[in-house]
């Protein structure tokens, strides 16, 4: 919620909305906001039929960071003050699994 209480969610845009991949090609996601003094995007992945929101890894400005359990899947580049892209490989003892994933704009250190 911003200051005035309106919500800040209609300033934070995701693409595409769905896809679908094969077994070791890497997809690209983007994220963009344009909240002013915010300047990391976070990246969370929601695995099919568990609730759990896992943070895969998040860029403050222009230095990115992944999780280290992500790192041979993930690739997270941009910058948290406007945008962010997620380069996602499918390896394959992933295939046939379904993700749901997240991007979020923060202004604080994770
Ligand atoms: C994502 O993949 C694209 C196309 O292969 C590449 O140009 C870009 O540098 C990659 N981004 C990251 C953050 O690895």
């Amino acid at each position: 919620l911003g200051v005035s209480g309106e919500s800040l969610s209609d300033q934070v845009h995701q693409n595409p909305p769905h896809l679908i991949t094969k077994a070791e090609k890497t997809v690209q996601l983007s994220c963009s906001h344009t909240i002013n003094g915010y300047r990391i995007i976070l990246w969370y992945q929601q695995l099919k039929g568990n609730s759990a929101l896992n943070l895969i890894g998040y860029v403050n400005y222009n230095a990115p960071t992944t999780e280290d359990q992500y790192k041979n899947q993930f690739s997270i580049g941009g910058n948290g003050a406007e945008s962010s892209t997620i380069n996602i490989t499918l390896k394959r003892e992933h295939v046939g699994t379904t993700a749901i994933y997240y991007c979020a704009a923060s202004k604080a250190q994770c």
